[in-house]
């Protein structure tokens, strides 16, 4: 079925594209068919968004490499699984000098992974299990094989080409030092290159704020503005119910160009959340809102001061964005109930749903994370050889998983992370993020939680790949993950694939759960007990001892046995309370007596 609305927008041409070559490739200008979209205008305030990295996902032309009819294979499994939305890692033409997110051409699919026709046909399929689509656009930079970088090159200094871009003339009497010593947002490495003229001199200076393979875009420039819209307008068409903003508090910078001040609060930053940056969002929310079926902007926004993050959800910018801090905070009660209580202040004012996202492609995976002696996470602390105690780990794990899916707002699953999968010591020499290389090889980068995912059989490619694929799994998988495989998880009643199951059907049907109020529930320490609704409790010990069950009529679900009606440590459990108030009295040891 074709809404009748959505043909009619498609009547339009689809694609404005400002200037350049891409105009000029023959392709689509719009979706062959335009799927409807359910008509369910807050779906987003409560979803479960299951993030599939393309490239570690299901290889279907047995190459080595994820790709799009291996989702499509897959479909029912996220069905049952029971997600709303798949956010998909960028999938467009790119050289892959980050994982993708250095798009050549954000309007086609990269060969590795398939066709235009092929992302339109599962965009639609999707939909046709209830699962919407969200595409990662990526504003801050381009590939620099991208049309307009390279006629930018191809242009030379001074030209409107350049303009597009942080082209700048070097310091020092030979313009041999960068424009600025601004940090990478890489960890280490240069933030500017050198351009080198057909003469074989060296010219201007390009900003890139990742590698020099992403050249970073002028925000100022309408074509840059322009451009951007016409994109997403291009993948709403195509029945796209989303879009996850890469980078998303970078995209201005100051023109002026002034070193970053060694004092954080020293005014504003030459470039990280620039007010200039909310009146783009306000743009691109006016073309989301411009289309039927509640089409959601998605923010990743890294930003430490809660009431700065806020600023991007107000009702006329965001929908959302990635809440990072509760996921960086270590295996603490009082620090993850602060995490808590200052997210829900801080969208309460502009009337967001908060996130809960406990990992993504970019970061250790919880299994790993939790079971070590520091489980928080930062960039800059990863190390080769972290110990981490994995039984440990994955007992946090599940505990958080039904800790998440009950506070409320929408919740993001990373790929793997329903299989409690550990992070890969990925070998030196097959790691192929640049963050690595960019650390000066300290940083093992983060390959380790992007390892194709364990499907089934006893042995690598474990059905990631069709038994007889050409090409091996572009990462290595451990043979350990044998026992993690989705088969042979299904067949395990006490799986972490099954807990997420049942924690995500109980999710969809219980009224308390997703968007609304929760209310603390007075506990003993280190238990984070909270009420959902008139008759849902739900109670984590990260205490290092077994604590009684509070006054319950019933137990909905458990991270782990219950024994002696005792929650043991790292444990999450969901109950129908006893009492409905949210006073509700713990039965403390000493009760017992
Ligand atoms: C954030 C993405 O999640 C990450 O994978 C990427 O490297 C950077 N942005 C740059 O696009």
């Amino acid at each position: 079925m074709t809404d009748p609305a959505l043909t009619a927008d498609l009547a339009l041409p689809a694609v404005a594209v400002a200037t350049g070559a891409t105009e000029q490739l023959d392709r689509p200008r719009v979706a062959a068919v335009a799927p409807a979209l359910p008509d369910d205008p807050v779906w987003w305030r409560s979803a479960v968004i299951y993030q599939v990295y393309v490239r570690s996902f299901a290889d279907a032309n047995g190459d080595g490499t994820g790709d799009l009819a291996g989702v499509q294979s897959r479909l029912p499994y996220l069905r049952d699984l029971g997600v709303d939305a798949i956010w998909f890692t960028p999938w467009y033409l790119s050289p892959l000098a980050d994982g993708g997110y250095d798009v050549a051409d954000y309007r086609a699919i990269d060969p590795a992974f398939g066709s235009l026709a092929e992302a339109e046909a599962l965009i639609a399929d999707a939909l046709t299990y209830g699962i919407r689509t969200i595409v990662d656009i990526v504003p801050n930079h381009v590939s620099d094989q991208h049309a307009w970088f390279q006629a930018a090159l191809a242009a030379g200094p001074g030209s409107p080409e350049r303009e597009r871009f942080w082209f700048r003339p070097g310091r020092g009497a030979s313009g041999h030092e960068p424009p600025t010593r601004w940090p990478s947002e890489f960890l280490g490495g240069q933030t500017w290159t050198r351009t080198v003229g057909p003469d074989g001199l060296p010219g201007d200076w390009y900003l890139h704020l990742f590698t020099a393979e992403q050249p970073d875009l002028n925000w100022d420039h309408p074509d840059v503005r322009a451009e951007h819209e016409a994109i997403l307008r291009f993948w709403f068409d195509r029945g796209a119910g989303g879009v996850r903003i890469d980078s998303a508090a970078l995209l201005v910078k100051d023109p002026a160009m002034p070193e970053v001040p060694e004092d954080p609060a020293a005014g504003e930053h030459p470039l990280h959340d620039r007010d200039e940056i909310h009146d783009i969002y306000r743009g691109w929310r006016r073309v989301a809102d411009d289309y039927p079926g509640a089409r959601v902007l998605v923010g990743e926004v890294w930003l430490e001061d809660p009431d700065r993050f806020a600023r991007y959800l107000r009702p006329d910018e965001l929908h959302t964005a990635f809440n990072f801090d509760f996921m960086a905070r270590p295996w603490d009660a009082a620090s993850l109930r602060a995490s808590i209580d200052a997210t829900l202040a801080a969208h309460a004012p502009v009337g967001a749903p908060p996130t809960w996202v406990l990992s993504n492609h970019d970061v250790t995976r919880p299994v790993t994370r939790y079971g070590r002696a520091d489980s928080s996470f930062a960039f800059a602390r990863k190390r080769f050889g972290t110990p981490s105690d994995p039984t440990l780990g994955r007992r946090r794990a599940r505990a958080a998983a039904l800790l998440t899916a009950a506070l409320p707002g929408s919740l993001y699953l990373y790929q793997g992370d329903e299989l409690g999968l550990d992070e890969v010591d990925v070998a030196r020499d097959e790691i192929q993020d640049p963050m690595h290389a960019r650390s000066g090889g300290v940083d093992p980068g983060r390959d380790g939680c992007r390892v194709p995912l364990p499907w089934s059989g006893a042995e690598p490619p474990f059905g990631f790949s069709p038994s007889d694929a050409r090409g091996r799994p572009w990462l290595t998988q451990p043979p350990h993950w044998a026992q993690l495989t989705v088969e042979a998880q299904a067949a395990d009643p006490g799986s972490m694939l099954n807990l997420y199951r049942a924690a995500l059907r109980i999710r969809r049907s219980e009224p308390g759960l997703g968007d609304g109020p929760m209310t603390w529930v007075p506990a003993p320490p280190d238990i984070l007990a909270f009420q959902r609704g008139d008759d849902f409790l739900s109670v984590t010990n990260l205490s290092d001892a077994a604590v009684p069950l509070p006054p319950h009529r019933g137990v909905l679900l458990a991270s782990a046995d219950l024994s002696d009606a005792h929650l043991p440590p790292d444990a999450s459990v969901w109950l129908r309370p006893d009492r409905v108030s949210t006073d509700a009295a713990w039965r403390l040891p000493d009760d017992d007596r």
